[in-house]
């Protein structure tokens, strides 16, 4: 199993869109492993989109990223990272294909709804500044036998 780090960002919060998204990740079969509301603080918000410094879009990103409330989210499943990607679809909101989140709801490159992991290495290092030890939470959801194949004891 692998976990990844989701961001609904301020446009999908102020948007009254974080059920719709959130759930489209349940219902693909992705399990919840933590979850919290906040506002990033700016120096968390530089650290993330630290691989972007010095790009003509990272400071604007961090302002957006700074600007109201998100939704963090660690997300657990076979293959989540990649998953997630391609549920998120392309960065910007006019080029991502129709059935994903962002070619669904979003038009806009900058307010593009959601952020993903986009490497093992980066969910690494994402999960770790969002969310403390311990405070992702190990669980087997009832409905697990029936998302995976077990009969072999691993998830296929
Ligand atoms: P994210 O990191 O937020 O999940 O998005 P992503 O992987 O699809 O895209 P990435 O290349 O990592 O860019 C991070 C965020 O920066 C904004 N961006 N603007 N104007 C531009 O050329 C440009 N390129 C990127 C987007 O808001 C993107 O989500
Ligand atoms: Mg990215």
């Amino acid at each position: 199993m692998e976990r990844t780090l989701i961001i609904f960002k301020p446009d999908a919060v102020q948007r009254g869109l974080c059920g719709e998204i959130l759930s489209r990740f349940e219902k693909k079969g992705l399990q919840i492993a933590g979850m919290k509301f906040m506002k990033i603080p700016r120096e968390l918000a530089e650290t993330h989109y630290a691989p972007h410094k010095g790009k003509p879009f990272y400071d604007g990103l961090v302002r957006f990223m700074t600007s109201s409330p998100v939704v963090v989210v660690a997300f657990e499943g076979k293959g989540a990272i990649e998953i997630s990607r391609k549920m998120m679809g392309a960065t910007f909101g006019f080029k991502a294909e129709a059935g994903t989140i962002r070619g669904d709801y979003g038009v806009s490159s900058a307010f593009n709804l959601i952020h993903g992991s986009d490497s093992p290495e980066s969910a690494q290092r994402e999960l770790g500044l969002f969310f403390k030890s311990g405070e992702l939470v190990d669980w087997t959801p009832t409905m697990q036998s029936w998302v995976y194949d077990m009969s072999k004891g691993s998830p296929e």
